[in-house]
């Protein structure tokens, strides 16, 4: 059986940037109670031609270029992400378009916050079980689209960005060894988007009552990720064979800093083996966990051989993690550039409608 390293990584963050003391002149907060109760600083937020496929897609570009993979030679997209460009299609259809991946299957994965963690398990499995060779997983979000920006409960909160793998068949052991995925519907209610779905369809009383914008108990979920972090982070680890003080880093989801320095103290070990960058960014839904990654490489915090688990959790409610020893590029052969590829695939998209449109004009009418 193969195994599914990450051997490619990238991120792609938008420029403009919120600060909290540009909240405070938008609703009644202060910097100091945000650092105190998140330790956020600022957030980045999407420019209006920016959206969730165009970061996605950015991102994706980066980690096939460190993976040395053209984007010709994916086999399979999974863009997890809970603000879709739309209901359907699925976003990871557009990203396979706008970075010209023609040979690529595209699907989109729905599990909040946790799911990073699930698409990389799913591309894992399937390269595992061999239906794929090269498989694309992306993260990406732009939440600040749903965030009603006079509750202050949740505006402080999010912020905007997309991160991604490149996971690769290879004989060599390593890469993605173990994984954990949860899910307890029956707190579906403490973090939601209640409209927009099938059960509550734009209505005039929807965007009335502000049923868009994202509702949390904030107490609660606080209660659930501080629980769950620490437990789905020992799991996974025995899974993999190890023990929790084998562990070079821990990537955790970036939602919030006492959660993160909850689930230190509750695995015992020290603030440095964790990853945190949640002071910069908020919380980026299913991209942090891409994109810290991407700063711990760029930080030298893992190397080829460390054993590293990622771990996260959010609506639904949902929880995961997987334990992973990191690979690094396993391609060495210079490619054209991915970027060539996305750059000529607005033309190969025209080309395709017109073929579509001629084929309609001409052959339509005998059907
Ligand atoms: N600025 C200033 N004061 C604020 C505030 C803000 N942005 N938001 C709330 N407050 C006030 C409250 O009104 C409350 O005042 P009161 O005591 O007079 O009623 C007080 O601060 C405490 O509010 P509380 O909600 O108890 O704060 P908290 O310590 O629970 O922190 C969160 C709130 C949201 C930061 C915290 O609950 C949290 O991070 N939860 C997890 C959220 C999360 O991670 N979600 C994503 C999961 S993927």
């Amino acid at each position: 059986m193969p195994y599914a390293h990450i051997t490619g990584w990238g991120m792609s963050i938008p420029q403009k940037i919120l600060t909290n003391d540009d909240l405070a002149k938008m609703v009644d907060t202060n910097d100091a109670w945000i650092q105190e109760r998140t330790g956020i600083r600022e957030r980045h937020i999407a420019a209006e031609n920016q959206s969730t496929a165009s970061l996605g897609a950015e991102a994706a570009l980066h980690a096939l270029r460190v993976a040395n993979l053209a984007p010709t030679e994916i086999d399979l997209i999974i863009c997890s992400t809970s603000s879709p460009e739309h209901t359907f299609p699925a976003t990871a259809c557009l990203i396979q378009d706008a970075i010209g991946a023609t040979r690529a299957g595209a699907f989109d994965l729905s599990a909040a916050c946790s799911g990073f963690i699930f698409a990389v398990n799913m591309g894992a499995q399937t390269i595992k079980t061999g239906s794929a060779k090269n498989v694309l997983v992306i993260g990406a979000e732009t939440l600040s689209r749903f965030v009603d920006w006079n509750d202050r409960n949740i505006c402080i909160l999010f912020g905007d960005g997309a991160g991604a793998f490149v996971l690769q068949a290879s004989d060599r052991p390593g890469g993605v060894i173990s994984s954990v995925m949860r899910s307890d519907g029956s707190g579906s209610d403490l973090l939601s988007l209640p409209a927009g779905g099938s059960k509550h369809p734009a209505s005039e009383i929807t965007v009335h009552t502000g049923m868009h914008f994202i509702h949390m108990d904030g107490k609660e979920v606080f209660r659930f990720a501080t629980r769950v972090m620490a437990q789905a982070t020992i799991e996974v680890a025995e899974k993999a064979g190890w023990k929790t003080a084998d562990l070079a880093l821990i990537i955790p989801h970036q939602a919030n800093r006492r959660i993160i320095d909850a689930a230190a103290r509750g695995l015992k070990l020290p603030m440095e083996k964790f990853m945190v960058n949640v002071e910069r960014y908020g919380n980026t839904s299913t991209a942090s966990i891409p994109i810290a990654t991407v700063e711990a490489v760029q930080q030298g915090r893992l190397k080829p051989g460390d054993k590293v688990v990622m771990v996260g959790f959010g609506a639904g409610l949902t929880w995961g993690a997987l334990a992973a020893e990191w690979s690094g590029p396993i391609s060495t052969e210079r490619k054209l550039a991915p970027e060539w590829y996305a750059w000529f695939a607005p033309a190969r998209s025209l080309v395709r409608r017109a073929i579509r449109l001629l084929e309609g004009l001409f052959f339509g009418r005998k059907s």
